[in-house]
């Protein structure tokens, strides 16, 4: 099996890596020209996580079609709302029935659609496996001991994905549950710039555990309201993906909530992380979704509304603080 990774970024150059130190054969896309070369020549970019170097053998290509021609794997590592695109314009080179592997968390801004979805409509003959849970590029990088969950209706593509992937340190569980995946890996960043902004705001353990506790119970909702159970959050791909994104100081997420507490503008911020913040465009599409379907998120509009419509971030930890207590709903 020969795999392509598309995204040569944080965390596409070092799930490219992990497959080839397996001993795949990995061809990288990198859109970015000179971030393109500087892996192509130098082994790392302004992307990469601190000491990664991109093994010899790996191929480095700015050609899509040729990145993914004769490869039954393709990986997809770009932010979320470039996925329907880099699919659409590598499917006429692909081949028949490849597994795609989605690393990218997040919702697609323009339609809401699940990361899963997106693939599906963008490669309708593909086997569609999620890749989630708690996850730091740079740790995974150094070797450290974690575990993932490969999500499909496929059973033979979640093995397949399970075997590629998986190794003595890192341990790969798999289910049937894609939407409650997708739905984990693409909230827990919104819940983690809540987090974030009560941390910077020295609100408090308590307060922090509440919030991780109340997102995880919206996190749900959304899920089980998407087609998903409602048991997977409380798996790799919700519950632990959210613990690290919420308490790990390398969460870019959650640094943008500690800098908006700080008084940073969003785009100053954004600027200085220099990768992708998924959350920040997640909590709106989010907010989005869960209006449209009737599903109750209060956390993540609070979000949206301090992201992207200028209310400040106290005032949203107040609003939640403010709400009527109820029986609790997990
Ligand atoms: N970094 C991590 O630890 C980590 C872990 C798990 C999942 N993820 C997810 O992986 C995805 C990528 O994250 P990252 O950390 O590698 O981000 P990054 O910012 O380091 O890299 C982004 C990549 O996307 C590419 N890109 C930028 N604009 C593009 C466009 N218009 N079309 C196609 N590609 C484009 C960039 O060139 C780069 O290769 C995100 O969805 C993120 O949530 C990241």
């Amino acid at each position: 099996m020969r795999v392509a990774v598309l995204g040569g970024g944080a965390w596409g150059g070092v799930l490219a890596a992990l497959v080839a130190g397996r001993g795949r054969q990995v061809a990288l896309w990198e859109p970015d020209g000179a971030a393109a070369e500087a892996l192509a020549r130098q082994r790392s970019n302004a992307r990469s996580v601190a000491g990664f170097r991109l093994p010899d053998a790996i191929d480095v290509s700015t050609d899509l079609p040729v990145v993914v021609a004769g490869r039954q794997i393709v990986v997809v590592a770009v932010p979320s709302q470039f996925v329907r695109a880099t699919l659409r314009a590598a499917a006429p080179a692909v081949a028949d029935q490849p597994v795609v592997v989605c690393a990218s968390k997040g919702l697609e801004p323009a339609t809401g659609s699940t990361m899963a979805e997106v693939i599906t409509a963008s490669l309708p003959d593909a086997r569609a496996v999620v890749l989630s849970g708690p996850s730091f590029a740079q740790e995974i990088a150094a070797g450290l001991p974690a575990a993932l969950v490969a999500a499909s209706t496929d059973a033979g593509a979640a093995t397949l994905v399970q075997s590629c992937f998986g190794g003595e340190r890192l341990r790969i569980y798999t289910s049937d549950d894609v939407a409650g995946v997708c739905v984990g890996g693409a909230l827990k960043n919104v819940i983690a710039i809540a987090v974030g902004c009560c941390d910077g705001f020295g609100l408090g353990e308590s307060a922090r555990a509440a919030l991780i506790t109340r997102g995880l119970a919206e996190m749900g909702r959304l899920a089980v309201r998407l087609g998903g159970q409602a048991s997977t959050l409380s798996g790799l791909a919700g519950l632990g993906d959210l613990v690290l994104t919420c308490t790990g100081d390398l969460s870019r997420n959650r640094q943008v909530g500690l800098a908006l507490a700080r008084g940073e503008s969003l785009p100053e911020v954004l600027a200085r992380l220099g990768h992708i913040a998924e959350g920040v465009g997640t909590a709106l599409t989010a907010r989005d979704v869960a209006r449209r379907l009737h599903v109750e998120m209060p956390i993540t509009g609070e979000v949206a509304a301090a992201l992207h419509e200028g209310k400040p971030a106290r005032d949203a930890l107040n609003d939640l603080l403010a709400r009527d207590v109820r029986p609790e709903r997990v």
